[in-house]
């Protein structure tokens, strides 16, 4: 695979969130009332869990089928390792590496932390130690040309800002009032019934690739992003479900994780109903962004972990987002950075947002927006799926 290729891959991988296969392309359209699936369809199947689906589980158990790339994802990233510094090639239920094993014992050893030390109280992961290498440091370093002495208290532990000392000066409502007034009021942003937005798709190193992105009140979206070999890789939001597809690709359902984010991403008129989206919401310390202060509200998608929503003090707007995909050893954030806000038709939209993750990142520029105009249901609406065939476990 070369460079280039590799790129797309990986950008698809991000644009998919890159966790865990929950393959549903095979739900046959079958409509014969005696293959009536056995739960209502409100109901989801009970989730598979790894010692159910993979060949040689001894710690990570119980642990959903859907969370299992992530987790994995979780401690390569941890160590700044990929796969195959504790696999051989896809024989992945081989326990040929040493640092396999030594993982086994490090998942018990931090298990015992979090358990055994109430002052940790489950906050030591992974990458509370290796912080992105293989091996901790084990001593404090030297003082060198920019030595300040040590400021007091201990300093905040990685993404667990505590509420402030004293009472927080805004509410989220105020915030969340402010916000929707920079975006031109509650009624503006109800009268947006669809948007196109054409522009591009930037990966660092010059390399970018034209996106369209489709969306339609309450919250259908799909972004249509072409690759140079003229494939297209879409990731969408009906409505209902997310999927991904493309090009010769078959139709993937989303899972848990990655459809909330879809939901998230698809809802048009967030910022007039933050309240029904997100619940315990709450205002935590504020933070800066580069040299802008920050308001800081908390909030979380029903059965998500929760995410931190980051408004600009001065002018109000939604500058940030960051989310976490839950896995078995700790949260795998992805932040989403939003800027260059323009006018268009009453409202402003964000027309640069950057959305980062632990192993990549990628910008969106749009170019153009058009908005109310009509785009039909079946845009957002998957392919219908191949012909029913064996499903076979994810191979990641
Ligand atoms: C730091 C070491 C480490 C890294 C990095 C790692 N894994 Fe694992 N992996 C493990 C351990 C340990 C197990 C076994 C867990 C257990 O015994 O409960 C495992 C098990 C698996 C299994 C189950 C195999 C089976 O059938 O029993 C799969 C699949 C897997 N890993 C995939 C991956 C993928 C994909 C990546 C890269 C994204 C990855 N792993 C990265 C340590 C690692
Ligand atoms: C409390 C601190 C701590 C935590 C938490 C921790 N580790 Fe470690 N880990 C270490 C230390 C210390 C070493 C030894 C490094 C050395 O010998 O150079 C190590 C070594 C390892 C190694 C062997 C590396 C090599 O180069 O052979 C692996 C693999 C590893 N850890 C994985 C993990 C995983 C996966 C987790 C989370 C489940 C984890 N560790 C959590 C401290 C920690």
């Amino acid at each position: 695979m070369n460079r280039k290729s590799k790129g797309f891959v990986f950008v698809m991988a991000l644009l998919a969130l890159a966790i865990g296969a929950a393959l549903a392309g095979a739900q046959a359209q079958s409509g014969t009332t005696q293959q009536a699936p056995a739960q209502a369809a409100t109901e989801a199947p009970k989730p598979k869990v790894s010692e159910e689906v993979f060949k040689n589980i001894q710690v990570l158990k119980g642990v959903p089928e859907e969370q299992w790339q992530a987790t994995m994802q979780y401690m390569a990233t941890s160590l700044g390792v990929e796969c195959n510094f504790c696999h051989v090639g896809n024989a992945r239920e081989k326990d040929d590496k040493k640092q396999k094993q030594v993982a086994r014992k490090m998942i018990e050893m931090t298990r015992m932390l979090n358990k055994d030390v109430p002052e940790v109280e489950g906050h030591v992961t992974c990458y509370s130690c290796h912080r992105g290498a293989q091996e901790p440091v084990f001593t404090p370093p030297v003082a060198d040309e920019n030595f300040a002495p040590p400021a007091r208290g201990p300093a905040v532990a990685e993404g667990a800002a505590p509420a402030a000392p004293t009472a927080p000066q805004v509410t989220v409502d105020q915030i969340i009032e402010k916000y929707v007034q920079a975006l031109g009021g509650a009624e503006a942003i109800q009268k947006i019934t669809s948007r196109v937005s054409k522009g591009a798709l930037e990966m660092g190193g010059g390399r970018q690739s034209p996106i369209e992105i489709y969306a339609k009140a309450p919250d259908k979206r799909i972004s249509v992003m072409r690759q140079p070999n003229g494939r297209e890789s879409l990731t969408a939001y009906d409505g209902k479900m997310g999927w991904l597809g493309g090009t010769g690709q078959p139709v993937r359902e989303m899972n848990t994780a990655e459809t909330a984010a879809a939901r998230f991403d698809a809802d048009l008129h967030f910022a007039a109903h933050v309240k029904k989206s997100l619940v315990q919401l709450r205002v935590v310390r504020p933070e800066k962004i580069g040299d802008r202060e920050m308001n800081v509200v908390i909030g979380r998608m029903k059965g998500q972990p929760p995410m931190r929503l980051y408004f600009d003090k001065e002018t109000g707007l939604m500058m940030r987002v960051v989310r976490f995909v839950e896995t078995a050893l700790g949260r795998l954030p992805t932040q989403i950075d939003y800027a260059d806000y323009r006018d268009a038709d009453g409202v402003k939209v964000p027309f640069r947002w950057t959305i980062a993750r632990p192993n990549g990142r990628f910008t969106i520029q749009l170019e153009a927006v058009q908005q109310n105009v009509r785009i039909d249901d079946a845009r957002f609406a998957a392919p219908p799926a191949p012909a029913p065939t064996e499903q076979k476990p994810p191979t990641p």
